[in-house]
């Protein structure tokens, strides 16, 4: 089982998001029984929260359900389940590689490293923004979602 972690700050927008995009494109590969995804935020605010009601909105109009899911925070045993820890901004990596311990550096990613042709290493935070945010949002986690399936069948499967 290749075991993925997405970690955003508050693990109610950003990462949700990316767990429910990432999760319905392993199912529609039929690879749910060799992948296994989740989330969790750097912050503790919104512990045991539903994803953000934006974040649910935008999602469901893309056919993914995200109202299952509650946040969590990242902790430095994730580095020990998870093979990949990918950060949603520069930020969140600084803070995990603060987790991380010695030697499973080779764990943690940005998530947008895995959609070059995005030209852009960080998924802009949609919390305090407006609504076409977070179809923004989608539409780089859908690109970092393709080239990340790739890797792992590439370097897993
Ligand atoms: P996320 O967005 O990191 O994508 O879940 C945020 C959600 C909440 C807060 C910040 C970012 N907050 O400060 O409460």
């Amino acid at each position: 089982m290749v075991k993925v972690l997405f970690v955003c700050l508050g693990n109610i927008c950003r990462s949700p998001t990316a767990e429910g995009v990432f999760r319905l494109l392993v199912e529609k590969e039929g690879l749910g029984d060799r992948i296994m995804v989740d989330s969790a935020g750097t912050g503790a605010w919104h512990v045991g929260s539903q994803p953000d009601r934006r974040a649910q909105a935008a999602a469901r109009q893309r056919g993914i359900d995200l109202s299952g899911q509650r946040a969590r925070q990242a902790k430095s045993g994730d580095f020990q389940r998870f093979d990949y820890v990918l950060a949603m901004d520069a930020e969140n990596h600084s803070e995990l590689a603060g987790l991380c311990p010695p030697g499973e550096e080779h764990r943690l990613h940005m998530f947008l490293d895995f959609a070059p042709e995005l030209g852009r290493s960080n998924v802009p935070d949609p919390y305090y923004g407006g609504d076409g945010g977070f179809d923004a949002v989608l539409d780089m986690i859908e690109a970092a979602s393709v080239g990340l399936l790739a890797d792992i069948r590439d370097k897993h499967l």
